[in-house]
């Protein structure tokens, strides 16, 4: 199954051409690394396949329910966060869906019957979604990452 689609890219900045006519396929399961000299470009290809910027020509498809976390080189840090916090930010939209879980859990304590229907089915929906996205690794996944960079985290009881 593809994940992404990228087709006949092309962009620049003035005169100075990034990309030409790149087009590739992402396959689940696959990893790339997009490997350049400073300057290249590669920066700028990861804000056009995440939708930060439009290409001058050609078409970004990711296929349907797939969210994309991104880390960006000159990540915005606060003071007094961690390594974990700052990889973890790359899993914000099923961070929050969990936070509306837990907000819908709070609720339940309080509601009506026609209330609670209606909660326990966003309740089921919102479950199925983080299932589906693999919520329940997110610790696992932001540790292996961790480890492969070098970085030991030592925060574990923060989180
Ligand atoms: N917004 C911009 N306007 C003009 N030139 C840019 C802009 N962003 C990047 N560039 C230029 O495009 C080239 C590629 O930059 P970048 O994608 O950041 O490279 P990399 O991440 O591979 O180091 C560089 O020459 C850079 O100066
Ligand atoms: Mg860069």
């Amino acid at each position: 199954m593809s994940i992404l689609n990228v087709e006949h890219l092309t962009h620049g900045f003035g005169d100075r051409a990034i990309f030409n006519d790149v087009s590739f396929r992402l396959l689940k399961g696959e990893h790339i690394g997009l490997v350049g000299a400073n300057g290249e470009g590669k920066s700028t290809f990861m804000s056009i396949v995440t939708g930060k910027m439009l290409p001058d020509e050609g078409k970004v498809e990711w296929s349907k329910n797939v969210h994309a976390g991104y880390l960006d080189q000159h990540a915005v840090l606060e003071k007094g966060m961690t390594i974990r916090q700052a990889l973890k930010s790359a899993f914000d939209p099923l961070l929050q869906k969990e936070q509306r879980m837990n907000e819908i859990c709070d609720m339940l304590g309080t509601a009506d019957e026609e209330e609670m229907n209606a909660l326990m089915e966003e309740l089921g929906t919102i479950q199925d979604e983080l299932t589906l996205h693999d919520f329940y690794t997110i610790d696992a996944k932001v540790e292996e990452v961790a480890r492969a960079l070098g970085y030991l985290i030592l925060d574990w009881t923060e989180m």
